[in-house]
């Protein structure tokens, strides 16, 4: 059973648990790493070799060169690096995203609109699938960058990036690939995907909290977004986070999640064995193996969550709170999906630690839950 306490931890596209490798080395190389790498002196010296170490070992495993390598504090600061940092040395122009990115490409990508810049931001079909030749459709004189994630965090779905990147390179602007979902999960493909900007974050994959990678494609320009020292060639400010960078490299290849497909599809075809109207979402598009988005009409995805908490699983819900009010999913949105069903959305993400057990007694438990609702519902 994957665990924590008491709790059966489905909610792994949010975060992974620590790998031992990666507390381990984060730890190691705090107490004997802690100079600062831009020291001249012994102990920087000694953080500087780890972080170059670090820096390799990332650029080998995901298929690029040391150099196109700049380490941020996650996922979200990459992609605010690239967009933003990538827009600063241009002119307002175009950009082209899409409804479905993660709000650390949808929010910079807002401000640059609100600063001039024009955005074209395209629908996924209904299966959540961005299409390429929308892409190619979309694209202006004036385009200067395209951002499409390579996996939707909500869906799991798979998104064509490969196909968008041969369209991007026949013309000026460059393409941000967020592939944060899909380090660990699905391949990576940085040469079919000609993408000028990828980034990654170590906590989807056992790796430290706060650490996280832009790929910048070499003779790609950028204007630091917070400027200072000059650290990692002048992209990125800041001394670097060495323990967490070393925590990073040590877990990579460690963890995978690509065997979880029969868990997935044995936990979705239960479902719908015991709860025949739930609907899964994106099910006939490719999808990273661990995610599963489903709901099941009449229940309301936040109070699921509540019972399945109490009940002793962790899931998220499709819907986000902001200011104070519930909005449900703008992934299922875009996909044409229903308010009241994207409301009623839950995802399931499976990781390592989880057994089909883990499944089965999901599955029981929402029978269960649903149950439980409707007398109460025909009490009342
Ligand atoms: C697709 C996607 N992009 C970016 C991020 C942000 O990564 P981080 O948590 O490292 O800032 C996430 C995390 O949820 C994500 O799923």
């Amino acid at each position: 059973m994957g665990t924590t306490g008491l709790q059966r931890y489905l909610d792994y596209n949010a975060t992974c648990p620590p790998l031992d490798a990666a507390l381990k080395t984060q730890a190691q190389a705090a107490r004997e790493a802690f100079g600062n790498p831009s020291s001249l002196h012994a102990s920087g010296r000694a953080a500087r070799r780890i972080l170059d170490d670090a820096r390799d070992t990332l650029a080998a495993f995901i298929g690029a060169e040391s150099g196109s390598i700049v380490f941020t504090s996650g996922g979200t600061e990459a992609n605010n690096l690239a967009i933003s940092g990538y827009c600063a040395t241009q002119s307002s122009g175009h950009i082209i995203t899409t409804e479905i990115e993660h709000p650390s490409v949808l929010q910079p990508v807002a401000r640059l609109q609100e600063a001039g810049w024009q955005v074209t931001r395209l629908r996924p079909n209904a299966e959540g699938v961005v299409v390429a030749a929308d892409v190619a459709a979309a694209l202006r004189e004036d385009t200067r960058l395209v951002a499409v994630m390579a996996a939707n965090n909500e869906t799991g779905v798979l998104q064509p990036v490969a196909e968008i990147g041969a369209i991007c390179q026949h013309h000026d602007a460059v393409f941000l690939v967020d592939a944060v979902q899909v380090l660990g999960k699905s391949r990576i493909a940085l040469r079919d995907w000609k993408a000028d900007f990828v980034s990654f974050s170590a906590h989807k994959i056992g790796g430290p909290r706060g650490i996280g990678v832009l790929m910048m494609r070499r003779g790609v320009r950028i204007r630091e977004i917070a400027p200072g020292g000059g650290q990692e060639r002048k992209r990125r400010s800041g001394t670097e986070n060495v323990p967490a960078i070393a925590g990073f490299a040590a877990i990579l290849g460690k963890i995978g999640f690509d065997a979880l497909s029969p868990l997935r599809d044995g936990f979705e075809n239960a479902l719908i064995a015991a709860l025949p109207d739930a609907v899964i979402f994106g099910k006939h598009a490719s999808r990273t193996p661990n995610t599963s988005m489903f709901c099941i009409p009449g229940l309301d995805g936040e109070t699921l969550l509540m019972q399945l908490d109490l009940a002793g699983f962790s899931v998220a819900s499709g819907s986000a709170c902001s200011s104070g009010k519930r909005e449900p999913s703008h992934v299922l949105l875009a996909m044409g999906v229903r308010q009241e069903q994207a409301r009623s959305s839950i995802r399931v993400s499976f990781g390592p630690s989880n057994t089909p057990q883990d499944a089965t007694a999901l599955v029981t438990e929402l029978a269960r839950i649903r149950q439980r609702l409707r007398s109460m519902a025909g009490a009342a």
